[in-house]
């Protein structure tokens, strides 16, 4: 039977979900996005050299696998031919290897205005501002310009004008949307076209066709489920569901489908932007942690937060995307750590908390409860058998598995694709 899985982060994103996509993607003949846009970093180191990849799935650098940018994605269009630019300039031919959802939603140029006067506010979010919550809002709000449209030129100006003059009247005082005229964003829009209209198709059908003829596909997902629009940390989210149930909706691959979960967590937490983050360390070992993880955003450059591991927020996180099996990512970062934390529950008003929360009321006011293992006090970024690892890092692994009810498979080590231990 041939393997559908789902590949989804489980905290706040930059679990390093690119580098295991691309460690997998020999195992699979298509790689497919399913949710999210240029918000997402996904980045892979392979030959000495780094790449960051926004929309194209990460499965690109591995030889014939075909990538599809699904239909709940949200594409900018600019952002799409600069990343098809940098792929190919490493002489990696797109025709027949790239195709693209004909119903994804576009971000056009006053998304990305309307995200930056939204976060000018008090209930600023931390957003990417490349535009995501404002093209998914008119994409639920049913104003939303889907790449289609584009085939279609006259009623796509009058679908363009329309909500430009309405978010001209929502936002009088801003000069960028009120110096920007609807004919312009068309026609840069069309000259665009031009450079992916080749790779524009019905993404459902040739998805399912593909199941029907045997073949593995992998869908990967984008940021965590801790930024999901109905399981996470609500209103500190992206506008998209990156959870497991996102795939099928995103790709039109039914559940029945899909027949495993990888859930992708790294051994300590990071968060970028606002909102609650329990286990957050303000001390120098969140700055350690900061130090040794490069933990700047893939996208923005901006310093991510840093905390200790929470399992109670794991836990969760694996129930509703359904893992199967997990991965955990940069457990090297810990190596010189004395002692390492994990929190296993949330104490409120002086009353444990064994489950997660996602009322950020409550999440704000936590405090965490953490159990402490000695440190592994080893190198483990030139380990690669999962026997030669130390036993201290056994009992960690070990207690992580036991408290999920989730077995890991894979532990990456380092951010090269050498840097890779199969587990299981
Ligand atoms: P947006 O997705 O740009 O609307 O941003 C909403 C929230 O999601 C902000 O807190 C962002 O920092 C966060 N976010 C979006 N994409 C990513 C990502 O790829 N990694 C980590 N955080 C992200």
């Amino acid at each position: 039977m041939n393997k559908i899985t789902v590949l989804a982060g489980l905290q706040w994103g930059d679990e390093g979900k690119g580098k295991i996509v691309d460690v997998l993607s020999p195992q699979y003949d298509v790689v497919a996005r399913y949710q999210g846009g240029a918000n997402a970093g996904h980045t892979l180191v392979f030959n000495g050299k780094k790449y960051v990849l926004h929309l194209i799935p990460s499965g690109i650098f591995t030889d014939g696998v075909i990538c599809i940018i699904g239909n709940g994605t949200v594409i900018d269009p600019e952002a799409l031919i600069e990343e098809m630019e940098l792929v190919t300039s490493e002489k990696i031919e797109l025709g027949g290897r790239l195709f693209i959802s004909k119903d994804a939603h576009l971000i056009l140029p006053y998304h990305k205005i309307i995200d930056a006067i939204n976060e000018t506010g008090k209930n600023k979010i931390g957003t990417t501002r490349k535009g995501i919550g404002p093209s998914y809002f008119d994409k639920y709000a049913r104003r939303g310009i889907k790449i289609q449209d584009i085939m279609h030129p006259d009623l796509l100006k009058e679908k363009v004008k329309n909500n430009l003059n309405y978010l001209k009247r929502i936002f009088p005082e801003s000069d960028e949307l009120n110096d920007m005229s609807g004919d312009d964003t068309c026609n840069e829009l069309l000259i665009r076209y031009e450079k992916i209209k080749s790779y524009i198709t019905d993404t459902q059908i040739l998805l399912n066709n593909f199941i029907e003829e045997g073949r593995n596909i992998l869908l990967e997902g984008a940021q965590g489920a801790l930024l999901d629009i109905d399981f996470g940390t609500y209103p500190y989210i992206t506008s998209s569901h990156p959870t497991s149930g996102g795939a099928c909706i995103g790709t039109g691959i039914s559940p029945n489908k899909i027949t495993n979960v990888v859930g992708i967590f790294k051994a300590y937490t990071t968060r970028v932007g606002e909102g609650p983050f329990v286990t957050e360390l303000f001390d120098d070992e969140g700055k350690l942690i900061a130090e040794r993880g490069s933990e700047f955003g893939a996208t923005t450059g901006r310093p991510r937060r840093c905390g200790w591991l929470d399992l109670t927020a794991l836990k969760y996180t694996c129930k509703i995307n359904g893992v199967t099996e997990l991965v955990m990512t940069k457990s090297d970062v810990l190596d010189v750590f004395p002692e390492i934390s994990v929190c296993t529950k949330y104490i409120f008003n002086e009353k444990e908390i064994k489950d997660f929360t996602t009322d950020c009321e409550i999440l704000k006011s936590v405090k965490p409860s953490y159990i402490k293992f000695k440190g592994w006090n080893t190198d483990l970024s030139r380990l690669s058998d999962y026997d030669s690892l130390p036993d201290n890092y056994k009992i960690y692994v070990k207690f992580i598995e036991e408290y999920t009810g989730c077995k890991i498979s894979y532990i990456s080590t380092g951010p090269s694709r050498e840097q890779i231990i199969r587990k299981n």
